[in-house]
């Protein structure tokens, strides 16, 4: 049975409530002794979350189709506890760089069911995945073939996909949508043909199938289907890898479609317009983890300006996402949560980071209830590029990565030290 959420919007994990005394429970423990525990800011990954997600994804695709894979995104929460959640629940993985690549490997996950992505990929990461037995290489542009080809030599040829940019756009942040022309990734739709001849001709390859990924946050089902359909045109192959980017609430007001719904349409436009029983893989990475995930912060200062200014000791160093495309987020005060969790009713504030940015805002219009210093504050939804983006700016210590499952906290990345910042000096 799949874990509940009392009381709070579906910004919040799974298996998480507030408790009679008001009090935020993650995984069957209190928020404010993980805080006190673990020390702030802090990620607190629920499990039971992140498996039931998987197991969605699974069971949507086994429940339409024989022949499927779901990968892992991994580029949205790359940390070896994840890998290995996500492994063991039966998934394959793909990878964005050599870096992600010795992660996935170090999770757990089987080369032979790893994807390997990237629109710059050097001649390192190439040999690495080789060396590795990557299953299958994504090739986004044409100079890659070249370079794969020379890695490749006389070895036994590398199975790969050939992603291409299908011209279509999902309704989402420009920084983050990848389907329309003129994109960085992938092979235009007037160039795929040549490119997927030249593969195909390819003694170092054996072309697979095609890959598209048209972006990420995307809230309605019918960009999914407009990019298969006008792939559909460019021959037909055993394997096609529809990509991820299905989107997720991050506040009480947002609401994505069901990911058997997202499933099913992608599973019913591939039967429909590339026919039936072709390899289908889907790469979920928001959706799968995003939800997962809060992050927990410690008041530092509130400040009546023109607005109320709730400072917390976190900010663009564990969050980069509002200040790179304006995403929303909602918080809350761990123990004292407005209107049940979905927001409203409290001091209207802005919820400000510790870095030197004017620009460091988490959330620039968030209903607290009586913020005060001292408070632990949360934001749901930070399982997807989070910690995958976190960064030392003004010498922050990155946070922990905490595992919460049936009242039980575990320790799985720990916390930046200051050591670790000067960890890379060589003038010693
Ligand atoms: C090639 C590829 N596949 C999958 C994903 C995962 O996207 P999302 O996290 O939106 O599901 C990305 C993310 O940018 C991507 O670039």
């Amino acid at each position: 049975m799949l874990p509940t959420r009392t009381q709070l919007s579906q910004a919040w994990p799974l298996a998480s409530r507030v408790d009679e005394d008001g009090r935020l429970q993650l995984g069957g423990c209190d928020a404010l002794e993980l805080a006190r525990e673990f020390g702030t800011p802090a990620y607190i990954v629920v499990e039971d979350d992140l498996r039931a997600r998987a197991q969605t994804f699974v069971e949507a695709f086994r429940a339409r189709t024989k022949n499927f894979d779901v990968l892992f995104a991994s580029k949205a929460f790359p940390c070896t506890a994840v890998y290995r959640v996500l492994a063991s629940e039966g998934l394959a993985c793909d990878v964005a760089s050599g870096g992600e690549l010795a992660l996935a490997l170090r999770g757990g996950f089987d080369p032979a069911r790893i994807y390997m992505h990237g629109n710059a990929k050097s001649v390192d990461e190439l040999r690495q995945a080789r060396a590795a037995g990557v299953g299958h290489i994504v090739i986004d542009n044409a100079d890659e073939i070249e370079r794969l080809e020379a890695v490749v030599g006389d070895g036994d040829p590398q199975p790969v996909l050939l992603r291409v940019t299908p011209d279509v756009r999902g309704m989402t942040d420009d920084k983050i949508s990848t389907g329309q022309a003129d994109s960085k990734f992938g092979f235009s739709m007037p160039d795929a043909p040549a490119a997927i001849a030249r593969a195909e001709a390819s003694a170092a390859l054996d072309l697979a199938g095609l890959h598209i990924h048209i972006g990420s946050q995307i809230l309605e089902l019918d960009p999914f289907r407009r990019a298969i359909e006008a792939i559909a045109t460019l021959g037909d192959f055993g394997t096609y890898n529809l990509g991820g980017g299905l989107g997720v609430a991050y506040t009480a007001e947002q609401e994505p479609p069901r990911i058997a719904d997202y499933v099913a349409a992608k599973v019913q436009t591939a039967e429909r317009v590339l026919g039936p029983g072709k390899r289908l893989l889907e790469e979920p990475g928001r959706a799968l983890v995003a939800n997962s995930t809060v992050t927990l912060y410690t008041v530092q200062s509130v400040k009546r300006n023109v607005s109320t200014w709730v400072a917390v000791d976190g900010g663009m160093s564990d969050n980069l996402r509002p200040m790179l495309y304006g995403a929303v987020y909602e918080a809350q005060i761990a123990d004292r949560f407005t209107h049940s969790g979905t927001g409203g009713g409290g001091t209207p504030s802005r919820l400000a980071g510790k870095h030197c940015e004017s620009g460091d805002v988490i959330v620039r219009d968030v209903e607290l209830a009586d913020p005060r210093v001292g408070d632990v504050v949360v934001t749901p939804a930070t399982g997807a590029y989070g910690h995958a983006m976190a960064n030392n700016y003004n010498g922050v210590p990155r946070p922990p990565v905490v595992f919460v499952a049936n009242g039980d906290a575990r320790l799985v990345v720990r916390r930046e030290t200051y050591d670790d910042l000067a960890a890379r000096d060589v003038d010693a």
